[in-house]
Formats: structure tokens, sequence, C-alpha cells
């Protein structure tokens, strides 16, 4: 067994600072084990309470029984070394250390004091300073926002680490929203012990986990993040979204975890070397992986556009050139077979313009011919819903070709509610939806990006 196992698949976990007062981080972690999916045993530890929600509270993990995998520290910075002492004494395998107030305020002796302590009695530790672990598959959740607020997550295939608790939970609220899906989220903060390389390799190895996602804004030991990444990035992809990349943003770094952000233009080489792909901003994160998450490896980077709006294709074309894509062409045979299908004023070239009367019917025809054709390695389907010969069926016919996972294939869809609906049905069957081409192209070019390591390291996904 991995020690990290104990971290998303405990048996039974202590909450520590389990407070009775339902504002207070450590009642709102109980309850959400409580109220949540988690099957495992849960532990209440508080000394000044007699109960929690009809369950007793005990005054230490030292008074409890029974083993216990994972506690989750929520008491006062001054009083974790001695909580910690006793997890120590405990035997428990694996703490979550949710309390702020060590390195990211100066308070670098009471973080030595905790890692001496971890490692005197070999536990390991996510944390401090961190909303730590969100599991769907396990029912791990110690995200201290209560879920009326804080939306989760389904089951998915994306991971995402990162060392920014509020940063992460935006993101998981703003995921659910979107109906993204996630395999196991962690926020790890100052990473006294267990760190963001330390994560990554370990969900190399996760099978629910397809992408590995990171935002963070200093690594903690450079060679072995280089090494790890390295190692693991034509396994599975990595993308990382790196803070602190101004003289401005580093100096906020500096209060924040206290990490050294170091030299953007440093990280940026090493994580080119590394293989791993680095963006801009959060929602290329999303974009990024959706796709890596959902769509086979292609080939090569030929795409075929099919559209029913002429200028979203003409854009989508400009974006494919200018990202260093190659528009596609089709064999005569096929472009053949499309004419026929369609009225003439249909244009079969690349991209394939099906006009603004075009139905589910002509799409299927396009699409399933740039999926046979083998001068086409992905397809960019564009489809602009509002147009009122289309009907929702469309989706399904896109779902089931794409289902066939021979070739990847996104959909380009702008437009407002009606659209929206359209999407998130075409999400939910596995087909990643964009609004904008510059959105959808720069995806497909992280595609290709790690379509050409993983042929060169001549590896599979
Ligand atoms: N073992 C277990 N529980 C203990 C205890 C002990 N040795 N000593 C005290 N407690 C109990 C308290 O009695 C209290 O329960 P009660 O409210 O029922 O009396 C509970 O633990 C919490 O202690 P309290 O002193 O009230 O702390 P708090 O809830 O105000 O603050 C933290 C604790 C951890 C939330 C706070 O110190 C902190 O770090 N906040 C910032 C967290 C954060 O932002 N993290 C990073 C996110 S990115």
């Amino acid at each position: 067994m991995n020690q990290l196992d104990y971290f998303f698949q405990p048996k039974s976990v202590a909450i520590i600072g389990a407070s009775r007062d339902p504002k207070k981080i450590g009642h709102v972690i109980f309850r959400n084990f409580v109220e949540g999916k988690f099957a495992g045993e849960i532990l209440p530890i508080n000394p000044n309470a007699e109960e929690l929600f009809g369950r007793k509270c005990y005054p230490s993990v030292l008074s409890v029984n029974s083993k216990i995998d994972l506690a989750v520290i929520t008491v006062p910075a001054p009083i974790v070394p001695s909580v910690l002492e006793e997890c120590g004494k405990k035997k428990i395998p694996a703490v979550i250390i949710i309390t702020g107030g060590f390195k990211e305020i100066g308070n670098a002796d009471l973080e030595d004091q905790v890692l001496k302590i971890l490692k005197k009695h070999k536990m390991h530790a996510i944390g401090p300073n961190c909303i730590g672990i969100f599991d769907p598959y396990s029912g791990v959740d110690t995200f201290f926002l209560p879920r009326y607020k804080l939306e989760r997550p389904g089951k998915g295939k994306i991971a995402f680490i990162s060392q920014s608790g509020a940063l992460g939970s935006v993101i998981l609220d703003w995921m659910a929203m979107k109906g993204y899906k996630i395999s196991k989220f962690i926020s790890y903060g100052n990473a006294v012990d267990v760190d963001e390389a330390d994560l990554m390799e370990y969900l190399a190895e996760d099978k629910d986990t397809d992408v590995i996602c990171a935002y963070f804004e200093g690594v903690k030991e450079g060679r072995k993040f280089y090494d790890i990444t390295k190692k693991i990035s034509s396994k599975k992809p990595v993308i990382v979204l790196k803070g602190g990349t101004t003289e401005e943003g580093t100096t906020a770094v500096a209060s924040h975890t206290g990490s050294l952000a170091g030299s953007a233009e440093i990280y940026a080489t090493a994580f080119r070397q590394a293989g791993v792909i680095q963006t801009e901003n959060v929602e290329q994160v999303f974009d990024f992986a959706r796709v890596l998450s959902t769509q086979p490896i292609p080939k090569g980077n030929r795409v075929q556009i099919i559209t029913d709006g002429g200028g979203y294709g003409v854009m989508t074309t400009d974006w494919l050139v200018k990202n260093g894509l190659k528009l596609a062409q089709m064999s005569s045979q096929n472009i053949e077979k499309i004419k026929k299908a369609c009225p003439p004023h249909v244009v079969v070239k690349n991209p394939i313009d099906l006009t603004g009367d075009a139905d589910t019917e002509r799409y299927k025809i396009a699409i399933e011919a740039a999926a046979e054709d083998p001068n086409v390695d992905i397809i960019a389907v564009i489809i602009l819903f509002q147009i009122p010969t289309l009907t929702p069926d469309v989706v399904d016919v896109v779902s089931a070709i794409s289902d066939k996972k021979t070739k990847p294939l996104i959909v380009i869809a702008g437009g407002g509610r009606y659209t929206e609906v359209l999407k998130k049905s075409l999400e939910d069957f596995g087909v990643p939806c964009f609004s904008y081409p510059e959105q959808a192209v720069g995806a497909l070019r992280a595609l290709c990006q790690y379509a050409s390591q993983v042929h060169s390291k001549g590896a599979k996904k």
C-alpha cells in the first residue's frame, strides 16, 4: 500500500477540533463528513464537548480505541504540535493540517517543530495552511466550505492540485456549475511534508486520474519536481498554472505560501523540458484538461473544420494556422461523398460549410466522412445551434461518433441559454465544448503538443 493512500482511502477519520459552533471550520468539516458520502468511521475530537450530531466526542485521539487512518487538524496553530504528537503516539499514518499561522506569516520555527514531530513518528502530512482533499470516489471532503455555498463536482478523470486553498475552492465550485468532473482535488498549502511532486507522482499511478493539473507559486524542491514530472509526463498529461510570474507577483507569493517564486523564464524552460504543459490562466487549465482527459491521442495535427456558420469557420481557420496546426485535405472520395449527399450550396472544402439551413443529417454525413478519412487527424465541429433547420438530436449524432474515439473531436458553439443547455449534454457525453475558436484551438494545440511528446517517447496513453 502506498503511504499516501491513507489520505484518499481512509477507513476512519478523526476531526481534531470538531467544534460545536456551526460557523467554525472544524464544525463544517465534521458536518461535511457526516452528511457526505464517506462510508468509513468519523470521529469528532474535542475535549470541551460531550457529543456532536449525536456522536460521542473524544477528548483526544489517544482515547479512541480503534485504529485511525487519517486525522484532520483544525485547532489553532499554537496547539498543533501537541495534538500532532498525540497523533504520532496513536500511530496515525496521515494528517491534514488545515490550520494557518506558520511559515506564511513568518512562523518558520513552529513549522519546523511540526516537521520534526512528523519525522519522529514517520507520519505524512498535507498542509499546514490548506483546505485539504476532495475525493468524490471515496467521499473524503475536508473542504471547510459549506456545500450550500460551494458545490462539489461529480466523479471524473481530471485531478487538480493547488497550493492556494482559495483558488482551489473557487475552481471546484465553478467546475461543479459547468458540469466538469474531477478525480481528486488537493489543496496542499505550505507543503511541510507532502509536496506537489509527491502528489503528482501519486496521481500518475491513480487509476481514477487521466490528467494531472496543478496551480502553484513555487515548487519546494526544483530537482525533485523536474525528475518526477519528466518521468510521468508521457504517461499522463501534466498541466500547470504558475502564479507569481511578475516581479510584483513574486513579492505577493512570499506573504501567501512563503515559497520562492523564482524566475518565470527558468520555470517555463524547466516545464518545457520536463514535458509539462504550461497555461496562462485558470480557464485554459480546464480547456486543456477536458480535451486531454476525453480525447484519443491524434496521429498528427491536420484538422478538418465542419461548420454551419462561415464567420466561425474563418476565425477557427485563422487560429489553427496561428497555433501551428494544419488544415486537413480530405480525400477526393470523401469530398465527393459529401457533395453527393448535400445540396449544391454546401461548400465542401476546409472548412466544410454546411450553411445556415444545415440539419442533423448533413452534420452526420460530414463528420462520419472526416472520421474515416486518413488525411484527417482531428475534427473541429462548429455548431451554431440557433439555425431553424437544426434539431437538438445533432447532440446524439455528434456524441455517438465521438464515442467511437477513432480521432479527437471537439465542438465549438457560441450562443446563449439554449446553446449552453445543449453544450452541457455534449459535455456529459464526453465531448469537450468551447464558446470561442481561440479557446478551442488553444486546447487542440495542447493536445498536439502532448501527442508529439507521446509519439517521440513511443509511449501510449
Ligand atoms: N483537541 C481537539 N479540539 C480542541 C483542543 C484539542 N486539544 N483544544 C481545543 N479544541 C476545540 C475547541 O474547544 C473548539 O471547539 P468548541 O468551539 O466546541 O469549543 C475547537 O477545538 C476549535 O478551537 P478554537 O480555539 O475555537 O479555534 P477556531 O475554530 O477559532 O480556529 C482554526 C481554528 C484552525 C480554524 C484557525 O486557527 C485557523 O488556522 N484559521 C485559518 C484556516 C485557514 O484559512 N487555512 C488555510 C486555508 S487556505
